[in-house]
Formats: structure tokens, C-alpha cells, sequence
């Protein structure tokens, strides 16, 4: 039960209270009592004062001075706290409970006014303030398309090949003419594409680049050419935009065993560890024999899993011997020389490298998925 206390000053009681309880045990009991509605209002007194002097506060500085006199270790509320065990039992958890809950509405005022504070003084232009956290840079990652691209050219390139480069948008002629693809073979159904006009349009792959590179230069040659290709598609394993790498090589007595040979290479350097490399017949109007290359699943090491639908094989390029129509066409002469050439799809490298199963995770620019590379 909380005791009438005379209109004395507060301190003046409290700090009596303390000596009288020296002096005689039967005052206790009412002395408890007393201690309670004493702290009890010197809370309100303390919330009350405390809330009035934030409000008046107008620089950095005299928060920091505000926080130590309130809400530092040695502050007012913890002063006050000490005191609880002389309340009695009964009432502490609920003058705990008071001070708590002042204290923390104290301290939620506190941090609106120190933002408000900061921001008028970042505003103005005021010296930086050093008790800020630091903001840490963002580091940016490449893009894992970007990352496996890089590799397979530095693969190459230590094979003694060089890079070309050519352009996105690709006239008729070198896309699909000079690659032994004339207007209405079926061939270019598996193309159909993005016109430009009716002559040019976004490249269906990247072996325009051997028709460039043979009518300008002679062999022997050993050229890759990466970049962006375009086809209508899109699904689980198909987008829209990809990039492949053409690799080719055109020399004397060049064989098919020399194709099997680099692109084992390749693979081997590229997962790093030997996985068996499978060559199925295919067809490509620029290749004569065409073949469609597989490396054993690198998920289940060719035992068969969902990756590879069971069979155990993925397939990676598409590759062959250069068509002797191909070098006539580039005026070079097909009795004397012979050459290979392939096509990688670089997001199926990717795909393999890293376990990913939706090729159009790729291209979703979504954060938590680009920042594991
Ligand atoms: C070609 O594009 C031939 N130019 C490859 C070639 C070069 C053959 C030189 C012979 C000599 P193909 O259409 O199969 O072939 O594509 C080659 C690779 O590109 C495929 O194995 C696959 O990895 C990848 N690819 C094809 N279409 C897509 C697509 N829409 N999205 C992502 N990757 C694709």
C-alpha cells in the first residue's frame, strides 16, 4: 500500500529515509512503503525532465553529454535503479517495469533526435562525424558467363590460338552464304532470327567469323572468336541471347585427331580433371564429317542423373572438318589444306561448371544469385 507522503521536498525525504531506517528497525516497514512511491515519482519527475531537455537539444555534441548524464552507465535511470532493492519485495517488478519502460521510450526519442540531428548536420555541411559506422565498399564480382568465357580464351590462347572479335549485327552473306547456307536450305530454319533488314541481321551463331577471318587472311590459322549470338528460343536451356566461342583451325595435314586432341584439352583444363569426351554424328552445312560433342556428365561422373536426363553424356559444341566448298568459297585451295572448327555454347559450360539448372538465372540480374560468384 503506497503511504501519504507530507509536501516535503522529495530528496529531503528520501535521503531522511535512508538515516531514520539506521536508527530504528520499526520505521522499516513503513519506510518501504515510502521508498516506493518516492521512486516511483522520481521516475515521472526524471521521464518528464529528461524528455524536455531532448527536445531542447541542438547540436551533436550536446547528445553525446545528454546520453551520458541520462542513459550512460552512471546515468540518472541506472542511478536510480541501484536504489530498487530498498522498495519493497512485492512492488519491485512492477517499479522495474516503470523504469524499463521509461527508459526505453527515453531511448526511441533519443535515436529520432539523433538522426534529425545528423541529417541537419550532414546538411550543413558540418564536420564529417566520426562516430558514424563506416559504409563498407561493394565490391562487384564477374558475371560467371563473363568468368567462363574468360577461362576458355585464356585455355585457348595457351594452345596458341588468337582472338578475333566481329560484329553482332552480321550481313546474310557471311552468316549463312559463305558458310555453305543458301537462301531456302533447310538449315536455316534452326537460325530463324532477328532481321535488321533483309540482308543483315543479329549473328545466329559464331561462325561467320571463320568466312571473315579466311577471306582476309591466309593459313596456317588457329583463331577463336567469342561473343554474343541470337536466336528465337527460350526455355530451361535456351535464351534468346547467349554466347558461343568458334575456335578453328586451317593448316596442312590437319586431322581429325587434332580436333579430339584440343578439345579434350579443353575439357580436361576447364573442369579440371579428365572426363571422356563423345562425338556423335551430326550435320552443320560448313562441316563435312559434322559432329555434335558430348563430355560425360560432370554431375554424376556418367552414372546418369536428372542433369543429363539418365544418359550419362551432356552435350557442350558443336564442331567437324571444314568443308572443302567452305575454303573454295574463301579462295584457298582444298587440296592442300584441311582445318577443324567447333562451337561452344558458353552458358552450358557455365551451367555445367557451377550446378545450375536454369539457364535464365543467368540473365535475372538478381543479386543473391550473381554475388556466390
Ligand atoms: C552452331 O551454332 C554451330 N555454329 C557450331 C559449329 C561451329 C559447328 C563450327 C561446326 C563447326 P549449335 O546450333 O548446335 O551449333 O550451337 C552450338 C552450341 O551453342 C550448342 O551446343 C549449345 O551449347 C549452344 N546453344 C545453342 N542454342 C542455344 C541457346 N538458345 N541458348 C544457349 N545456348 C545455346
Amino acid at each position: 500500500m503506497p503511504v501519504m507522503v507530507p509536501s516535503i521536498d522529495r530528496h529531503v525525504f528520501f535521503w531522511g529515509g535512508f538515516s531514520l531506517l539506521e536508527d530504528g528497525f520499526p520505521l522499516v516497514f513503513f519506510f518501504l512503503s515510502a521508498f516506493y512511491y518516492i521512486m516511483e515519482q522520481e521516475l515521472q519527475r526524471l521521464a518528464a525532465e529528461s524528455s524536455k531537455a531532448l527536445e531542447s537539444l541542438e547540436t551533436v555534441e550536446q547528445l553525446e553529454e545528454f546520453r551520458i548524464r541520462y542513459l550512460g552507465r552512471k546515468g540518472q535511470f541506472s542511478t536510480i535503479m541501484r536504489q530498487l532493492g530498498s522498495v519493497a519485495k512485492e512492488d519491485r517488478p512492477r517499479i522495474g517495469q516503470l523504469a524499463n519502460s521509461l527508459k526505453k521510450d527515453l531511448e526511441e526519442a533519443f535515436e529520432i533526435k539523433q538522426a534529425a540531428l545528423r541529417a541537419v548536420s550532414a546538411k550543413n555541411g558540418d564536420r564529417p562525424d566520426l562516430t558514424l559506422p563506416g559504409r563498407r565498399p561493394q565490391n562487384g564480382t564477374l558475371h560467371p558467363v563473363t568468368r567462363v568465357m574468360n577461362e576458355a580464351c585464356a585455355i585457348f590462347e595457351s594452345l596458341g590460338f588468337s582472338v578475333a572479335e566481329g560484329p553482332d549485327v552480321e550481313t546474310d552473306y557471311y552468316n549463312f552464304e559463305a558458310l555453305n547456307i543458301p537462301a531456302h536450305h533447310p538449315a536455316r530454319d534452326m537460325h530463324d532470327t532477328f532481321y535488321v533488314s533483309d540482308s543483315t541481321l543479329l549473328r545466329t551463331h559464331t561462325s561467320p567469323m571463320q568466312a571473315r577471318i579466311m577471306t582476309s587472311q591466309q593459313p596456317p590459322l588457329r583463331v577463336i572468336a567469342p561473343g554474343k549470338v541470337y536466336r528465337c528460343d527460350s526455355d530451361i536451356t535456351h535464351t534468346p541471347m547467349f554466347h558461343q566461342l568458334e575456335g578453328f583451325l586451317v593448316d596442312r595435314a590437319v586431322s581429325f585427331a587434332d580436333l579430339k586432341g584440343v578439345l579434350s584439352v579443353f575439357t580436361e583444363k576447364m573442369f579440371g580433371r579428365k572426363l571422356a569426351l563423345r562425338f556423335r554424328p551430326s550435320y552443320f552445312p560448313f562441316t563435312e564429317p559434322s559432329a555434335e560433342v558430348d563430355i560425360a556428365c560432370v554431375m554424376c561422373d556418367g552414372g546418369g542423373c536428372r542433369v543429363c536426363k539418365k544418359t550419362g553424356w551432356l552435350e557442350i559444341l558443336g564442331a567437324g572438318m571444314i568443308d572443302p566448298e567452305v575454303f573454295t568459297m574463301v579462295g584457298y585451295d582444298a587440296e592442300v589444306y584441311s582445318g577443324f572448327a567447333f562451337g561452344l555454347g558458353i552458358e552450358r559450360i557455365a551451367m555445367l561448371k557451377y550446378g545450375i539448372s536454369d539457364i535464365r538465372m543467368f540473365y535475372e540480374n538478381d543479386l543473391r544469385f550473381l554475388e556466390q560468384f
